[in-house]
């Protein structure tokens, strides 16, 4: 099937070449020339696991290629929208300015029949309003969110764990419903939940999911607060409460917090539009999730600070991470640049390193001193903060070695990644977060 894809950044570029890789025919869209002459030699322009085999794949076979001309759309069954919505400048409200921008663009390229998907995260209400510029050209609207996580991008689109298409009621529903089955054959195939939605439904899918896995992980650090003032171990509270398959392990790892480019701003933005819907009540603990997660960025700090026997000024403080998560080059909203720089501005020489996310952090924050090799980085280090749970850090470093490489003994794990007894014995002051 011939498909477009409008917006090529982290969720657009995977789409888009997972789509080639199952057999279909695809055209990525993005205004970024950068962007697209990247693209378009088979290039991916972010770090993300298996898509550089996927891109090469796709454009050397010529199923997959890219352009910055909205034109290309015409002849396209289903145009998916994949540009980003981010917070709004001076607001917690989702900005819109790229959804907008993009249905506008396509519409004189849109033919009867056509059908355009939209992927982007937005407030619920969007697809009903977007509905009504669209279906005078004929086409029809579809809302397919798309839940995957960076570092596990491909993998997730290509076999994700259920599909949601959210169509209007009316004679084409089913025609359409049964094209979006096509697009997806081999998720079909294997068998993976297909649910058919209203609009509304498939909007708040997405938002509402990522507001339970940010709730989550607010709670595991709100018990990591009261286990910090108890003696409790927030380690083994999560292990025994994740026992209870109604409430489950993951994401109840307790640390610096949740980041990147969208946990905190889709948070933000469903409180913001359950405002607007006069149910701001409805999701008000959002504004606490939001402010335990922040706390947690402070506590790590004042860890740091009270290791060092309260003061950082002047030490060396090495921050193993810079990225919001492992597996990924993305520093959006990263607690771990958030740490880093509060401890430089409290008057720490503060070093940074990361197997991916370096370029990415320098370009945001040049007043950091960055370290690619690892053992570099801990050289002479009087404290380190593991900030981002990387196996380089988490698995592969041993006290023992840090120990040949660092001049001081403390070490604060932001991510409760480390064994604590084995960073003790072998001499290392070790500071977990809501760990005794
Ligand atoms: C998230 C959703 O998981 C995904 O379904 C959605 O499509 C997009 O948003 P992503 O932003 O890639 O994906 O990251 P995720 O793996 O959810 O992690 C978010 C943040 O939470 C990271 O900063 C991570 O370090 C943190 N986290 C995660 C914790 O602090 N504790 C946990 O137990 C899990």
């Amino acid at each position: 099937m011939r498909l477009t894809v409008i917006g090529c950044g982290y969720l657009g570029a995977v789409h888009a070449a997972a789509m080639a890789s199952i057999g279909h025919e695809v055209v990525g869209i993005d205004v970024d020339e950068g962007k697209v002459e990247s693209l378009s030699r088979g290039e991916a322009p972010f770090f993300e696991p298996d898509l550089q085999e996927l891109l090469t794949a796709g454009v050397d076979s010529g199923a997959l290629r890219f352009t910055t001309d909205i034109a290309a759309a015409r002849g396209a069954r289903v145009h998916f929208i994949a540009v980003g919505t981010p917070q709004q400048q001076g607001g917690y409200a989702a900005d819109l300015t790229y959804v907008d921008a993009a249905v506008e663009a396509l519409l004189p390229h849109l033919a009867p029949g056509d059908i355009v998907a939209g992927k982007s995260t937005v407030p619920v209400g969007t697809a009903a309003r977007l509905a009504e510029l669209i279906e005078p050209t004929g086409a029809v609207l579809v809302w397919n969110p798309e839940f995957l996580r960076e570092g596990w991008a491909v993998k997730d689109t290509v076999e994700p764990d259920r599909l949601v298409v959210g169509v209007a009621d009316g004679p084409d529903a089913g025609t359409v419903v049964e094209t979006m089955k096509a697009v997806y054959h081999t998720a079909v195939a294997a068998d993976t939940p297909f649910l058919v939605t209203d609009w509304a439904t498939a909007e708040l899918v997405k938002v509402a999911a990522n507001a339970f896995l940010a709730t989550k992980i607010s709670f595991i650090n709100a018990m990591a607060e009261i286990a910090e003032v108890t003696g409790a171990d927030v380690t083994q509270l999560a292990d025994a409460i994740g026992h209870d398959a109604r409430i489950g392990r993951r994401f109840l790892g307790a640390g610096i917090g949740f980041g990147g480019g969208c946990l905190p701003k889709d948070i933000r933005a469903f409180a913001a539009r359950a405002e607007e819907l006069g149910r701001g009540e409805s999701v008000g603990f959002l504004r606490e999730v939001d402010a335990i997660n922040l706390r947690r960025r402070d506590r790590a700090v004042e860890l740091v600070v009270e290791s060092l026997g309260g003061s950082v000024y002047e030490k060396r403080v090495t921050l193993l991470g810079a990225a919001f998560k492992p597996h990924s080059d993305d520093i959006r909203d990263s607690p771990a640049l958030d740490v880093a720089v509060r401890l430089r501005g409290l008057g720490a020489s503060v070093t940074v390193t990361d197997p991916a996310a370096i370029d990415n952090a320098r370009r945001l924050h040049p007043q950091l001193n960055y370290v690619e090799d690892r053992d570099e980085a801990l050289r002479g280090a009087d404290a380190i903060v593991l900030v981002t749970e990387w196996d380089e850090y988490r698995r592969e470093l041993t006290p023992e070695h840090t120990a040949t490489l660092t001049d001081g003994r403390v070490v604060v794990d932001g991510r409760n990644g480390w064994d604590a007894a084995a960073w003790r014995a072998a001499g290392f002051a070790y500071h977990g977060m809501g760990r005794r």
